[in-house]
């Protein structure tokens, strides 16, 4: 099938006013804001309140990039979620962010692929846009994972935060759209990134209370190296089924996990690091909701402009990673 077949027709993001510092940090755990930064690059993130459920906030952004896009929740064929970190287990997340916005029409799923899971999710709409099955899809990547996540364990907790980005993608007419997409995983490593308590192979119960087996396990400098060598994997991957180099990349949205990640994946693609969206230090690891949130950003600040190239690229548990190379 020939591309673009979808484009990017609005983009919006919803970030929880409530801002945890490192000094934050200081106060409760053995770390300091020189580790933090030194080794993350992370200053700040934000943390969702109560009423700040993942369908609050993606409902309140996709009500606002539906209407930047002169469209109504009526006009939605497909929701398709990316989360690892959903309102509740069942129904899916899509579906209880299809019953708060209203969007009758639409077929609601989500996906599964943690911090890839919005560029996964964006594959899969594009996919069911080239079939003929939705002609509007409304792609999201969520996450609030303050509430998943030990609070007392250092690796973890100074990492993660809560927000939502969406965009919305339209058949493209002009040939300005997704001209590539690339998804891989490597299930082997699984036991290297999980959270395994409350699923169905091991059920809540009185002893999980505590063991922390509901919470994020992570073992963070191994995942740090399969992270780098995935991301220059899935940026070698898009730029090539695009027919790309990276120079002629203007602007780069790589999942915001860690600055020294970041800059190694610019490095490897070969694009400096001014064309390189960075927001990691304002709201940590946001997950799925890391690349829509930045791409967002980066639009809003005038970064990208029509006619464009933009390469977005993510990694996480599974692991999965992914990239998708963009005519804006
Ligand atoms: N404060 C102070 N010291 C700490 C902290 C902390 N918050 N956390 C760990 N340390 C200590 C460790 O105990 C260790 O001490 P030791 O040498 O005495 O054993 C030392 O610092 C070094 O620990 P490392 O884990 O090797 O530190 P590293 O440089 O790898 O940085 C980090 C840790 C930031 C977690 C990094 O490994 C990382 O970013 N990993 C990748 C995370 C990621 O990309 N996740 C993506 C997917 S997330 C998802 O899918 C939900």
């Amino acid at each position: 099938m020939k591309r673009p077949i979808a484009r990017i027709a609005a983009t919006a993001r919803y970030t929880p006013a409530r801002i945890v510092t490192n000094a934050d940090f200081e106060r409760t755990l053995d770390t300091s804001d020189q580790w933090i930064r030194e080794r993350s690059g992370i200053r700040e993130r934000r943390y969702a309140e109560d009423h700040e459920t993942i369908a609050f906030m993606a409902c309140d952004a996709a009500g606002r990039a539906l209407t930047d896009a002169g469209l109504t929740p009526a006009d939605l064929d497909a929701i398709v979620v990316g989360t690892a970190s959903w309102d509740r287990l069942l129904p899916s997340q899509a579906c209880d962010i299809q019953a708060a916005l209203g969007a009758t029409n639409a077929a609601a799923f989500d996906v599964g692929a943690a911090c890839s899971g919005f560029l996964y999710a964006s594959t899969v709409a594009e996919g069911i846009m080239a079939t003929g099955v939705a002609r509007t899809v409304l792609v999201v990547g969520a996450e609030r994972l303050t509430r998943i996540m030990d609070a007392t364990d250092r690796s973890t907790a100074i990492l993660f935060g809560d927000g939502v980005g969406v965009t919305l993608l339209r058949p493209s007419s002009d040939g300005r759209g997704i001209l590539s997409a690339y998804v891989k995983s490597d299930g082997s490593l699984g036991h290297l990134l999980y959270r395994s308590g409350g699923g169905s192979l091991q059920p809540p119960s009185e002893a999980m209370l505590g063991d922390s087996s509901y919470y994020i396990k992570m073992a963070g400098r191994e995942v740090f190296k399969a992270a780098v060598l995935s991301m220059a994997d899935a940026c070698d991957h898009a730029l090539q089924q695009a027919g790309l180099t990276g120079e002629q990349v203007d602007v780069l949205i790589p999942h915001q996990a860690n600055i020294r990640i970041i800059e190694a994946t610019a490095k490897h693609a070969h694009i400096p690091m001014d064309k390189v969206y960075v927001n990691v230090d304002r709201y940590g690891n946001t997950s799925a909701a890391s690349v829509p949130i930045a791409l967002d950003e980066a639009v809003r600040a005038g970064r990208i402009q029509p006619g464009m190239t933009v390469l977005l690229v993510a990694f996480g548990a599974g692991f999965t990673w992914a990239s998708m190379a963009i005519r804006w």
